[in-house]
């Protein structure tokens, strides 16, 4: 069997094995995937031990996603753009790629699963932390018509707009500056949901007929899901399909096939 894991910390309530096992069933390709509670002092160690035993891919995830990023021996364009990686692939002499398939699960999830049209939409993205970092340039090459980061600490909004504005149309704002402006999609990128919060926003900003995206995925609907419902979108969605499609993409930079997502959320929805 070929050695593949997920290193966070915490790790206990990932999904991400349950994920990989079901990829692994439904294509016959023989990987084994484990998860791997990372010392938060020495996650270099952790990965050099993982492949010392013979590893050959690992997922990363909070808080190990910058600390990856450094590691990478080469990375791949959106990872390099996205100072983040969630993805390392041992390469054949031994050296360690990073990528990042965040973005594309989001994109994939919209766009394929839901079917959003990205083109010409405005898009308000709530928050600029390293969630919101590695999904800005993929949702930018889907050429919406422009792309507002507000967060609640508006200047970490403005720098994270200027690193990515030669992929599109975007600017960054503080939450308090959003009154008077409508988007077709609203998707939370903040932490907030983890303490049951909502970012302060306007009731105003969700255009009718908008829909609302919360990164975040819990077995009830989130907090932001729920001001979506209160707020009349059109649709108001969670993160679980967005977490299955990231990972079918390091799933297919591992092994080279892409497996079918749909019967593996609807498995995670029951
Ligand atoms: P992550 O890697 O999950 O993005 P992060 O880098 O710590 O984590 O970023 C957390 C994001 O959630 C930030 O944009 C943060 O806003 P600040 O930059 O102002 O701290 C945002 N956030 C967290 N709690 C929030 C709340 N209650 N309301 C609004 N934004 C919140």
């Amino acid at each position: 069997m070929d050695k593949y894991a997920v290193i966070g910390n915490p790790i206990e309530h990932s999904m991400s094995p349950e994920i990989h096992r079901a990829f692994a069933q439904q294509t016959g390709e023989p990987v084994e995937y484990g998860r791997i509670l990372g010392n938060i002092d020495d996650f270099a160690g952790d990965v050099r031990r993982f492949l010392g035993e013979g590893g050959l891919g690992l997922n990363v995830t909070v808080p190990f996603k910058e600390q990856a990023w450094r590691l990478a021996d080469e990375l791949s364009p959106g990872a390099h753009t996205a100072g983040a990686v969630n993805t390392l692939i041992r390469l054949e002499n031994n050296q360690l790629r990073g990528d990042n398939t965040d973005g594309i699960g989001l994109v994939r999830d919209l766009t394929v699963n839901q079917g959003f049209r990205l083109q010409g939409k405005r898009i308000l993205m709530l928050g600029a932390g390293g969630a919101v970092r590695g999904v800005i340039r993929p949702l930018l090459e889907q050429h919406p018509k422009r792309i507002i980061i507000a967060n609640r600490t508006a200047s970490k909004a403005y720098s994270l707009a200027n690193g990515v504005s030669n992929y599109g149309q975007v600017a960054g704002c503080g939450l308090d500056e959003l009154a008077g402006m409508e988007f077709d999609l609203i998707i939370n990128g903040t932490a907030a949901g983890l303490a049951g919060e909502v970012p302060s926003i306007p009731d105003s900003v969700l255009s009718k007929g908008g829909w609302c995206y919360d990164m975040l995925y819990s077995n009830q609907a989130t907090a932001f899901q729920q001001w979506g419902y209160e707020h009349k979108a059109a649709r108001s969605l969670d993160g679980l399909g967005m977490l299955v499609e990231q990972a079918a993409e390091s799933f297919r930079l591992w092994r080279g096939i892409l497996p079918e997502t749909s019967p593996v959320i609807a498995m995670l929805r029951e």
